[in-house]
């Protein structure tokens, strides 16, 4: 598969995603540790952390350092992603995720939640073409990291899909991500590859023309191939089909699929990294949350009991004590 290399105002900062896939940013679930587990089992191109919001004052180095480890990785590039309403914390928060070692900056433009779109951030700024633009001058003028904004197609409809990355691009994004949903689709509705290729073809028309990275339903290995052919975008950026198999960027590059023993792996070296023995159970919600989306190697087919009672118990003991069963249990 092809690599994406895109490019802030210092060429010597510029980011690779080699193969060009990229995990999602995901609330909730793409925390450090299981992004990482992800990133592990090869063949990622790249990866963000949740969504970082900046409100009432810029997000100080520790949350950066939390959501992006003491020690970046050197292997695969992991970007911040930052949300904000306006510019005005925008350059000082871009310097400390910078500081931090981000890899590069994406700026969140897409997310649909109530309380979010409210304070007119995340999707509420697809309405507001120009102001989108002056947070992402402020964050380019900020680093000379690659910055990147993350869109929808629009709130209602696609009508200023045009006029947004037009923004974006004359503000200086290096690279565009369109979840080729509008906000009032949430993540229900089939995503339009139409306008990813329209998109790709309107960027990739400008006298310096900015990569688009295609994101929204491409859910198994086959699709990514198939996104770049059809669209004519420059990288997949893949969300709830990486919760579901996490080694569908394996598959994409002709690996194999995942094993059972890799599948148990998986989840017990998360829930470990989450409830380490002894730890207060804590983040417990985090890992059924995992439980309930996780489906590789056909993990509970047949098993919806087993599921049912992970998803129900609340002793990480007693999970522990399946996991050791099952790790034992012969196949
Ligand atoms: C539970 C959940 C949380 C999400 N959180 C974020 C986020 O923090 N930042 C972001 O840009 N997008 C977020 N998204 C959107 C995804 O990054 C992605 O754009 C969307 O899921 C479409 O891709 P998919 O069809 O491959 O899942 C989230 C999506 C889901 C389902």
């Amino acid at each position: 598969m092809r690599s994406l290399t895109i490019r802030g105002r210092d060429p010597a900062r510029a980011v690779t995603f080699a193969p060009a896939t990229l995990l999602a940013p995901m609330d909730g679930y793409t925390d450090r540790v299981f992004r990482d587990l992800v990133l592990d089992q090869g063949s990622v191109g790249g990866g963000l952390t949740e969504f970082i919001r900046i409100s009432v004052d810029p997000v100080p180095k520790k949350v950066f350092r939390r959501e992006l480890g003491d020690v970046p990785r050197r292997d695969v590039p992991v970007g911040a992603q930052l949300m904000a309403a306006d510019a005005e914390f925008v350059a000082e928060t871009v310097g400390n995720a910078d500081a931090c070692c981000a890899a590069w900056i994406d700026l969140n433009f897409g997310c649909p939640v109530k309380r979010v779109f409210n304070k007119c951030a995340g999707s509420a700024l697809l309405a507001f073409p120009e102001r989108m633009g002056e947070i992402v001058a402020a964050a380019v003028r900020a680093t000379d990291l690659p910055v990147t904004a993350k869109i929808r197609a629009g709130v209602d409809d696609a009508s200023r899909l045009d006029d947004v990355l037009d923004a974006c691009a004359e503000a200086g994004a290096a690279a565009v991500t369109l979840h080729a949903r509008l906000r009032r689709n949430s993540y229900a509705d089939p995503a339009r590859w139409e306008w990813i290729a329209h998109a790709a073809q309107r960027l990739h028309a400008r006298p310096e023309p900015v990569p688009l990275i295609g994101n929204g339903g491409a859910d198994v290995a086959a699709d990514f191939q198939r996104m770049l052919e059809q669209t004519g975008c420059d990288a997949v950026m893949v969300g709830r089909g990486a919760l579901a198999n996490p080694w569908v960027f394996r598959e994409a590059v002709g690996g194999a699929a995942a094993s059972r023993d890799e599948a148990i792996a998986f989840a017990r070296g998360y829930f470990e990294m989450l409830l380490p023995p002894g730890s207060p159970p804590g983040p417990i919600a985090r890992f059924k949350a995992f439980i309930a989306t996780f489906r590789a190697a056909g993990f509970w087919d047949g098993r919806d009991d087993v599921r049912r009672m992970l998803l129900r118990e609340p002793d990480p003991e007693r999970i522990r004590a399946w996991f050791d069963a099952e790790a034992g249990a012969p196949r």
